[in-house]
C-alpha cells in the first residue's frame, strides 16, 4: 500500500515512470528504472529510462533532454531512489542537485551498500525527497534484482525430483526420469525464467545434461539460462553442456558464497540449482537456498541414493524447519514449494560460517 490513494496524480505519474522503466532490459547487472521530470505547473518536461549497464541512469537520461537550467525548480518522479555512488556514470543524486531539481518522489529505496543514501544526499542539499510511492508495484517491477541486490548474490532456488521415499536416483545412479512429463514441463518453464542453471560435476558425469530449457517437442524455449557447473573434476570436451546456446561457466565450488557473488557481478539475479544431491546439500547447508522445489513421484526406489546428503544437523532439535508455500499436483507427481524459515537473511548469517 502506498501513502496515496490509488487515483492520485502522483500515483498515475509513478505508474507512467514504471512503464518507462519497463522499456529497459529486464536482465543484467542494473535494474529497470524510469524517471519523469515535471515543471511547476505539472507539465512533463522530459521522460527517461535506463537502457542497461554503461548507459546513463534514468534521471540523467531525462535531464540530458533539457537545456541547461530548464530543470530548475522541477519535480522528479523516479521508480528507484536516486543512486549516490560513482559507477560508470556519476551519481544521480548529484546530477539532480546540479540541475536544480526542487522535489523528488521515488518508489523503492536503493538497497545497494555502495549506491544507497541518495535521498539523504538530496535532503542535505535542500531537496524534498520522499520515498515509498507505490512501493509494492515498484518492488514487483524490479523482480529478482532487488532481493539479489540485498543479498549480494543471485536468488537461489534448489530443485530436486525424488521418489516418495526420498531417493533422487536408483541404486545404479539412473534418475531419468523419476517424474512425468507435466512435472518436467514445469521444470523447463522455470529454467527458462532463471538467469542461470547450476549442477555439480557428479551430475554432468552421470547424466551429461544439456541444461537447456525446452518445450514438449524438445525445441529450445526463447529464453535460455546460462549453464553453470560446480566442481573440480574436468568436464569432457564433448559434454552436452558445451552445445548450450550460452557458454558454460565453471567454478570449483569450494567458496560457494564468493562464487555466487561473482555470478551476481556478471548480472545473474536468479540461479536454479538442479542438483545433484551433493551440490544441493552444500547450498542448503551453507544457508544459500532461498527456495526449495521438491517434485515427488509416486514411486519407491529404496537404496542409498538419497535426495540430500549431509546437512550438518545432529539431532531433531536442530532440524531445518521449512515453510510450505504451495503444494500442486502435476500429472501423477506433486510439486512442493518450501522456504527455509524463519527468514532467509537471518538463516544465512547463522549458517554462513559452516561452508562445505
Ligand atoms: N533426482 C534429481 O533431481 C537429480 C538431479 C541431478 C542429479 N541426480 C542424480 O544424482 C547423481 C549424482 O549425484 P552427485 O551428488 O554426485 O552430483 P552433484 O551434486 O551434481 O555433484 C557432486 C559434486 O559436485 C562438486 N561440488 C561443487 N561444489 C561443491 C560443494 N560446495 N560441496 C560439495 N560438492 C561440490 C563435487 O565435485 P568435484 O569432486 O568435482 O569437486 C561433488 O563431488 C546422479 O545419479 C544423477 O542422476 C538426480
Amino acid at each position: 500500500m502506498g501513502m496515496h490513494s490509488p487515483s492520485s496524480a502522483l500515483d498515475q505519474l509513478m505508474r507512467r515512470a514504471f512503464a518507462l522503466a519497463a522499456r529497459g532490459p529486464a536482465r543484467g547487472v542494473n535494474p529497470q528504472v524510469g524517471c519523469i521530470l515535471l515543471a511547476d505547473d505539472g507539465t512533463v518536461l522530459a521522460e527517461g529510462w535506463h537502457r542497461g549497464a554503461g548507459t546513463p541512469h534514468a534521471e540523467v537520461d531525462a535531464l540530458s533532454q533539457l537545456a541547461p537550467g530548464a530543470a530548475r525548480g522541477a519535480t522528479a518522479i523516479v521508480t528507484l531512489e536516486p543512486c549516490n555512488h560513482h559507477g560508470r556514470t556519476g551519481p544521480c543524486a548529484e546530477a539532480l542537485i546540479e540541475a536544480g531539481v526542487a522535489t523528488v518522489f521515488y518508489s523503492v529505496s536503493d538497497p545497494g551498500p555502495a549506491s544507497a543514501g541518495g535521498a539523504e544526499r538530496l535532503r542535505a542539499a535542500g531537496i524534498a525527497a520522499t520515498g515509498g510511492v507505490l512501493t509494492e508495484e515498484g518492488e514487483a517491477l524490479l523482480g529478482d534484482w532487488l532481493p539479489a541486490a540485498r543479498l549480494g548474490r543471485p536468488v537461489v532456488t534448489v530443485k530436486w525430483a525424488s521418489s516418495l521415499d526420498g531417493r533422487a536416483a536408483a541404486s545404479d545412479g539412473s534418475s531419468q526420469w523419476i517424474t512425468g512429463p507435466a512435472a518436467r514441463g514445469d521444470v523447463h518453464r522455470r529454467r527458462a525464467a532463471a538467469d542461470a542453471i547450476a549442477v555439480g560435476t557428479g551430475t554432468v558425469l552421470a547424466d551429461d545434461p544439456s541444461l537447456t530449457a525446452r518445450d514438449e517437442q524438445g525445441s529450445l524455449l526463447p529464453e535460455q539460462p546460462i549453464p553453470v557447473v560446480f566442481g573440480r573434476r574436468r568436464t569432457a570436451p564433448d559434454a552436452a553442456v558445451f552445445s548450450h546456446p550460452h557458454a558454460p561457466l565453471f567454478y570449483d565450488g569450494l567458496e560457494l558464497r564468493a562464487q555466487l557473488a561473482d555470478l551476481h557481478a556478471r548480472g545473474i539475479r536468479s540461479l536454479f540449482v538442479e542438483g545433484g544431491p551433493t551440490l544441493a546439500s552444500a547450498f542448503i547447508a551453507a544457508g544459500l537456498a532461498d527456495e526449495l522445489l521438491i517434485y515427488l513421484a509416486p514411486m519407491l526406489l529404496g537404496g542409498p541414493k538419497l535426495a540430500l546428503g549431509e546437512l550438518g544437523i545432529p539431532s531433531i532439535a536442530s532440524a531445518m524447519r521449512l515453510e510450505l508455500r504451495s503444494v500442486e499436483r502435476l500429472g501423477d507427481d506433486l510439486l512442493l514449494v518450501a522456504q527455509p524459515s524463519p527468514t532467509p537473511s537471518t538463516a544465512h548469517t547463522a549458517t554462513a560460517a559452516k561452508g562445505h
